[in-house]
């Protein structure tokens, strides 16, 4: 039986950081409501040209630099994130990285993203179809904003965290997960036709409040454990509030729950794996802690995961190395990769676009 097991994970926050005082410069707001109604103490925001695979790329990077792997070793891509586009974000970060053989596609559900995908790469890995797949969760919120809707505005942020599972015949690693979607709430959290996030925030929090405990009740019954039992709980990062809550009513201490959202606000699909990230730096996840992940948002979708957060993988200088010298040479090779494929239609025997309109 094949086991999926995270062996790295890294993150990445744009340099620039606003905080409330400066959302109160832009708008009629304040410190300390935002502080009171979300927890939020500040947030980043990416440049303008600094696009959702420059975020995800760094992150990448951090995480495959930490679980000690070759780059070759990866054969899956998933990137979360809130809007569609194409190129994926996925198969750019996969020519940034220059990882050969490797699939690759975007996951759009917004603030579940992470955990959907986390979870379906797990199955994946399980199932024996992959065995290395790289888990990126980014967001560039602040180009979704209103500046003039003071109730949505303040609350997002952008960043990228990223994670590796592999698998192995070690047991542990990614043991379960719970994923639901009820798209009949899809009108409480929108991207209106302006491009801008739409937010009806009193039934989200309630919808929150409501999905994340029985996700997580969920997920622990699928693996047998009691509230009491839970080492570390890594929520969505929305509101202080519903993760507050939601861990009275799951009977878990706040003590036992990992909350960054003053330092980021939400970063809807990144948000999980920047905290995971952090509290691993923290010291606040550790080896063999039985690990609940959630997460709950636009769509509206919901999900939740059980690991046990026990592989430790120290890393190697001479991988580290020899991975920076494949990113370095990633513009050089697509460059390469573009000129083969257009020399490739010129080669006897490959057919073109243009040999079949003169058989028809
Ligand atoms: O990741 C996706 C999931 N999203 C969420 O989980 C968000 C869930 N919802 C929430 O967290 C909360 O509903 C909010 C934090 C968004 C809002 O809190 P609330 O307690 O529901 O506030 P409200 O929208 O009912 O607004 C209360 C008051 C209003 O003023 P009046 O009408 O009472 O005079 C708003 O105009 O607060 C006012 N207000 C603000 N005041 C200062 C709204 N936004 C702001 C603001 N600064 N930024």
């Amino acid at each position: 039986m094949k086991y999926a097991h995270i062996i790295g994970w890294g993150k990445y926050t744009p340099e620039r950081i606003l905080t409330n005082d400066e959302m109160a410069a832009m708008m009629d707001t304040n410190d300390e409501w935002i502080r009171s109604r979300s927890g939020i103490g500040a947030r980043h925001w990416a440049r303008k040209d600094e696009t959702l695979a420059d975020m995800a790329t760094a992150a990448a990077i951090a995480a495959i630099d930490h679980a000690s792997l070759s780059v070759s070793e990866i054969d899956m891509v998933i990137v979360a994130t809130a809007i569609a586009i194409f190129p994926a974000t996925a198969c750019i970060v996969q020519d940034r990285l220059g990882i050969p053989h490797a699939g690759a596609v975007d996951l759009v559900v917004a603030c579940s993203g992470f955990v959907y995908s986390l979870a379906m790469a797990g199955d994946m890995i399980k199932a024996g179809s992959k065995n290395c797949v790289l888990v990126i969760g980014v967001e560039k919120m602040s180009s979704m904003m209103n500046l003039e809707d003071r109730g949505t505005a303040v609350l997002f942020g952008d960043g990228a965290g990223a994670v590796i599972v592999r698998g192995s015949d070690q047991p542990g690693g990614i043991l379960a997960s719970v994923l639901y979607a009820d798209g009949s709430g899809g009108e409480d959290l929108y991207l209106n036709d302006k491009r801008h996030l739409v937010m009806n925030g009193r039934e989200v929090y309630k919808f929150a409040t409501r999905a994340m405990p029985a996700a997580v009740k969920e997920v622990m019954n699928k693996v047998g454990w009691r509230a009491g039992q839970v080492d570390v709980l890594i929520p969505h990062q929305a509101n202080i509030r519903i993760i507050e809550s939601s861990a009275k009513v799951l009977g878990i201490p706040m003590e036992k729950v990992f909350v960054n959202i003053e330092k980021y606000g939400n970063t809807s699909a990144a948000s999980v794996p920047l905290a995971i990230c952090e509290a691993v730096e923290q010291g606040r996840l550790r080896s063999n802690d039985k690990t609940v992940l959630v997460g709950f948002g636009a769509g509206l979708a919901w999900g939740a995961i059980a690991i046990i957060w026990d592989v430790q993988h120290p890393s190697s200088k001479t991988k580290q190395l020899i991975n920076r010298a494949v990113f370095n040479g990633s513009k050089a090779r697509t460059r390469f990769r573009r000129a083969l494929r257009q020399l490739g239609d010129k080669l006897p025997g490959r057919s073109t676009l243009s040999d079949k309109k003169d058989k028809n």
